[in-house]
């Protein structure tokens, strides 16, 4: 059963994207996308391997200029924006392959990633732990369960536990809209239950994911199906359908192309 989007789903949307396209070369990744993703709002995307989903993520990142379309954030056009400035507009994100800092505690990884956020080498350098990144970070560690492995290096973790700590750093800047690109990839199946209870929390959670919306790319459909308000199904770089789980599980069409094979 799908989770209920909760009365913050109102409203004008946090994103929105219009006709968004990238090419490679002759490879069309994305070929003209456009979906709305609507405050608190937890939103799907799917699609086979080579549909276009990071590459529109990237897009959304500042990472990639388009090639044509527009994103929009809270109705500012930010199509243009880099990476940092989009973050300090409220985007957080997490990368399709791991991104913590093997050497470093568990705990330094949560701080550095706020860090990033805050911005300056000065603050990193002259501020270390405190700010309230410290009592932050130790929020979301206990809010993770992993406690007892905050202050080991974070590269002596098993995979899915540095993938918990990839997904914590996301939050450390309490983003208004958080980008998740594939968080159960590689991810033992015992766990993948506790990251959509864990995302469920963060969405509704007012001190520490403050009515955030996301967007998550992910493969595991029963997470997805769960997890999400809506589904977007994207193949060959356009986009099949969107619609709630149900919608999505009764679409002939997204049975045939994806969901069937
Ligand atoms: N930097 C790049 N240079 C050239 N081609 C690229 C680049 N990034 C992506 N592509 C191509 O664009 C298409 C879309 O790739 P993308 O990574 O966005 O797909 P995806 O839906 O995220 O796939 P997956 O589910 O495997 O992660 C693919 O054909 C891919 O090979
Ligand atoms: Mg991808």
């Amino acid at each position: 059963m799908s989770a209920q989007l909760s009365e913050h789903a109102a409203g004008a949307p946090v994103l929105k994207v219009t006709g968004l396209k990238k090419a490679y070369g002759a490879i069309q990744a994305v070929g003209g996308v456009s979906f709305e993703v609507r405050p608190g709002e937890i939103f799907g995307v799917i699609g086979p391997n080579g549909s276009g989903k990071t590459t529109l993520f990237n897009s959304m990142l500042g990472q990639i200029t388009p090639d044509a379309g527009k994103i929009e954030l809270n109705g500012e056009d930010v199509t243009q924006l880099g990476p940092l400035q989009l973050n300090q507009r409220g985007v957080g994100r997490t990368f399709q392959t791991l991104q913590v800092f093997g050497k470093m505690t568990v705990r330094d990884n949560l701080i550095v990633a706020a860090q990033e956020h805050q911005g300056t080498m000065f603050s990193r350098m002259f501020a270390p732990g405190d700010s309230g990144l410290g009592a932050r970070a130790d929020a979301l560690i206990d809010q993770f369960r992993i406690r007892h492995v905050a202050d080991k290096k974070a590269g002596e973790l098993s995979y899915g536990q540095q993938k918990l700590v990839d997904i914590a750093m996301a939050f450390m800047s309490q983003p208004a809209l958080v980008l998740l690109d594939e968080p159960c990839a590689g991810v033992n199946p015992s766990l993948v239950g506790g990251i959509s209870t864990l995302l469920k929390q963060l969405n509704q959670n007012p001190q520490l994911g403050k009515h955030s919306s996301f967007v998550v790319i992910e493969h595991n459909m029963d997470f997805v199906m769960d997890l999400c308000h809506r589904i977007m199904v994207m193949v060959e770089g356009t986009v099949m359908a969107i619609g709630t789980p149900a919608e999505i599980r009764a679409n002939k069409q997204v049975l045939d192309a994806y969901l069937g094979s």
